[in-house]
């Protein structure tokens, strides 16, 4: 590896260079997916406004590898302050055509100087493996990372085959119990604002995290808000369902994200029926409706992506039942200092 003729800068998302940042994950992000659109840089400047505001769930910073006076790497650190606070999530991307040169192991070590400042013990970084042969992947090994999870990737093509939707659902109406099933976008209505926290705090333990050591997260109706706040600013739609008991309670959820300036290429969030309510084909439920709204408001979508491990194997049969395929993996990988 020869020595890196960079040098790393600290970044705001107003200033100038901040463009040539997101290009950087733009063009490494279209290297691993070909097929896929690279997020919009308007969600990378949203993030970073959010970072500097006060009173945010989380701090976090944006630094450029510069060479030459081009921007060849990008290295984002995100601090969770409510919950976590032992923890800094670190994202690195190297520009394809400066590869191998020692930039990431600099960004990186960057990075882990800063976490080390900020009192942070464990690294966590995201890998997209879109085929085996992925380079954060042996990024990750080559510089000692505890693979601690491997969620593989589906992707539902759409316009979704309604016999296959319309079956699920009367199925799941057979074994449905007492439920009222709901939609909404963009904001959680009031009366439910409360147990939307619950379900997102129970997000964090109930779905399978592997080995991964993260703590339950701290969510309450403040902090849903700022996350609807933020999925605004970035640029995104978010369609919700939910199932509703007979006095108002909302005991499962599931989320759909829509970005404003793709609509083609829709995302899954996160999807929960709390373990008490369990057994009644919610999951199925929530998601059949969530799609049957995607389809009235938003039909130009031609695709859903969406992320489980293995080991989550009720939501990846309801998934298979409505034509989700795979697309391979993410894995996300940890490191004590
Ligand atoms: C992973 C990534 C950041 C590496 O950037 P880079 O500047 O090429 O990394 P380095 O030059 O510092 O590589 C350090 C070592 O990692 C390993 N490595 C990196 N890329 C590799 C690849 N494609 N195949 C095999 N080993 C690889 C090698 O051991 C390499 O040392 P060597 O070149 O002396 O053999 C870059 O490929 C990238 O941006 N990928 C997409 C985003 C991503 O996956 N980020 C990692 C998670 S945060």
């Amino acid at each position: 590896m020869t020595a890196p003729v960079a040098r790393i800068v600290d970044l705001g998302p107003d200033d100038d260079l901040f463009p040539a940042w997101c290009q950087v994950w733009a063009a490494a992000q279209h290297d691993d997916r070909p097929d896929d659109p690279p997020r919009p840089a308007r969600e990378h400047v949203a993030l970073g406004r959010e970072l500097v505001a006060p009173g945010g769930s989380r701090d976090g910073l944006h630094r450029a590898a510069v060479a030459d006076g081009a921007v060849v790497g990008a290295l984002r650190v995100l601090l969770p302050l409510k919950d976590n606070t032992s923890v800094a999530y670190l994202d690195v991307a190297v520009h394809p055509g400066h590869r191998r040169r020692g930039l990431g192991t600099a960004l990186l070590a960057d990075g882990r100087a800063h976490a080390g400042e900020c009192d942070r013990t464990l690294l966590i970084a995201e890998v997209d493996e879109a085929s085996p042969a992925s380079p954060g992947r042996a990024f990750a090994e080559r510089h000692g990372w505890t693979c601690d999870l491997v969620e593989t990737r589906r992707d539902l093509v759409l316009p979704v085959d309604g016999q296959r939707l319309a079956a699920l659902e009367a199925e799941a109406a057979r074994t449905g119990g007492s439920y009222e099933i709901v939609t909404w976008r963009d904001r959680t209505p009031d009366p439910l604002l409360e147990d939307r926290a619950l379900l997102e705090r129970r997000m964090t333990t109930d779905a399978p995290h592997g080995d991964l050591p993260v703590e339950e997260e701290e969510w309450d109706g403040d902090r849903i808000r700022e996350y609807e706040r933020s999925h605004v600013a970035r640029g995104r739609a978010v369609l919700s369902a939910g199932a509703v008991t007979g006095d108002g309670r909302l005991v499962a959820f599931t989320d759909l994200q829509v970005p404003l300036e793709q609509p083609e290429r829709a995302h899954q969030g996160g999807t929960l029926v709390l373990r008490e309510h369990r057994g009644h084909r919610l999951g199925a439920r929530v998601k059949a409706a969530v799609l049957r709204d995607l389809a009235v408001r938003f039909p130009e979508v031609r695709r859903i992506s969406t992320y489980n491990s293995d080991s989550n194997t009720p939501m990846v049969a309801v998934n298979e039942a409505l034509g989700f395929r795979p697309a391979g993996h993410l894995s996300a990988w940890s490191l004590r200092i």
